[in-house]
């Protein structure tokens, strides 16, 4: 087996434990700024004095956590709406201290039925595509949701303070619930798992005291309830003296649990909401049962070739962007233009692109497309294929991830339980 240069590297610092080492220190930095960060979000709702402004001054470290269901495969919209934002926020971080976590949410997937003999596999195909699209395992963590218990405890304590109505105004749980009463799937119905889906995602991040979230267009309404929890909670149980009383003869940190996240919706045209190929109307998605419909990112180069020729066209003539008759059109030009290569490599900007497409037919169009996306796509399916017959490099960052995040999310749910007030088990 020939493995790349990026990946020989990665398996060699793991054998020697780098790994283990680089782990070690980013668990120690944790401890270190969540006392330092979360004091500023418990100053930021008081008084300005001295002190909290000169903290204002310093740009305070970015906690950058995202995740994605492993549920059927990884199609170009998760790829282009989170994942290339997760590896260009790792590339682009300016402060040393900024930390990411990725998670495979699997807890997530069973909130509608999955088969027992395919969720572990899509599991860890997830995770290597996340791999292979760039993060970079020295840098962020990458875990499986399921491997760190507190979710599901974090997700509990939550939904106990959770009105029902906040979570019946969720157009996604609304969207899926219409959609599987359509399809007459009476045997198991919708699942509550579906409706309280929002509130473990809201766990996921909270867990970790994120600060910033990015994810496509459709999560906005979810992070926004998660910010709405957090306000709900803060001032329902860290509030007041007798709060604090009780946190100091505990010997607790005084400061509120939870901060609120911000979310980061990808800002490359159109890619925040890639759309169907079947249909410009609609989003691009794992759940519909056409696979026409997208592109995986491990479809092979004929299947997408295939998948864009047959991609739904109109009767104009000539390409063009946000003619609202046309929403095809729109759609698969954000995806040439999502991917280009970089400049310097002869990619062309949405300019170039307009000028090259205002004549040419859906005919002419179609294979350059296709052809595009295949050349982007394709060390992405090679380093995938690498790192897939490595089962023991693949377990390795999954263990290193789930342990540091552990740590961190136990000490977290521990100080909610402490504020909510149960009795403390004896050491
Ligand atoms: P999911 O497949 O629902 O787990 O989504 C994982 C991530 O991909 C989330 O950040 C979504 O917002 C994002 N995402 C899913 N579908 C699309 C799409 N069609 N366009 C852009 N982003 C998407
Ligand atoms: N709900 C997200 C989706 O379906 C996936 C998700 C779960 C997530 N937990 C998260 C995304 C935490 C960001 C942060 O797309």
């Amino acid at each position: 087996m020939k493995l790349s240069p990026i990946l020989t590297t990665m398996l060699i610092s793991t054998l020697n434990g780098t790994f283990t080492r680089a782990f070690t220190r980013q668990i120690s930095h944790y401890r270190a700024i969540s006392t330092q960060t979360l004091l500023q979000s418990s100053t930021a709702a008081e008084a300005p004095t001295e002190e909290t402004t000169q903290q204002v001054k310093t740009a305070p470290p970015k906690r950058i956590l995202s995740g994605v269901q492993p549920t059927g495969t990884i199609h170009l919209g998760n790829y282009l709406g989170a994942i290339r934002q997760w590896v260009e926020l790792q590339r682009n971080s300016d402060n040393e201290k900024d930390e990411s976590l990725f998670c495979v949410v699997d807890l997530h997937a069973i909130t509608q039925p999955q088969d027992p003999k395919e969720l572990g596999e899509s599991t860890l195909m997830s995770a290597a595509i996340y791999l292979a699209a760039g993060i970079d395992p020295k840098k962020s963590k990458v875990f499986v949701q399921s491997h760190v218990p507190a979710h599901s405890e974090l997700g509990w304590l939550l939904t106990c303070v959770t009105p029902m109505n906040w979570l019946e105004r969720m157009i996604q749980y609304k969207d899926k619930a219409d959609k599987i009463a359509k399809n007459g799937d009476n045997s198991s119905g919708v699942g509550v798992g579906l409706f309280t889906y929002p509130v473990l995602m809201a766990a996921d991040i909270l867990l970790y005291g994120a600060t910033h979230v990015p994810v496509g267009e459709d999560q906005r309404q979810h992070l926004e309830l998660c910010r709405d929890l957090v306000r709900r909670f803060n001032d329902k149980y860290c509030k007041g003296n007798a709060y604090k009383k009780r946190c100091k003869k505990a010997g607790m940190p005084t400061y509120p649990v939870f901060r609120e996240p911000e979310a980061m919706i990808q800002k490359v045209e159109g890619t925040a909401r890639v759309m169907s190929l079947t249909d410009g109307t609609n989003k691009m998605s794992k759940s519909d049962a056409n696979d026409y419909s997208r592109i995986n990112v491990l479809d092979d180069p004929a299947v997408i070739r295939d998948k864009i020729k047959k991609a739904k066209t109109d009767a104009f003539v000539g390409l063009e962007w946000d003619n609202a008759e046309r929403p095809e059109a729109t759609n698969l030009l954000n995806i040439y233009l999502a991917v280009q290569p970089p400049k310097e490599e002869g990619g062309l900007s949405k300019e170039e692109i307009a000028d090259q497409v205002k004549d040419m037919s859906w005919g002419d169009f179609k294979p350059i497309l296709a052809e595009a996306v295949v050349a982007h796509l394709e060390p992405i399916q090679k380093t995938y294929k690498e790192i897939r017959e490595n089962d023991t490099y693949l377990n390795d960052v999954l263990k290193d991830g789930a342990d540091a995040a552990n740590e961190i999310a136990l000490s977290k749910v521990k100080a909610a339980r402490f504020a909510m007030g149960f009795a403390q088990p004896s050491s």
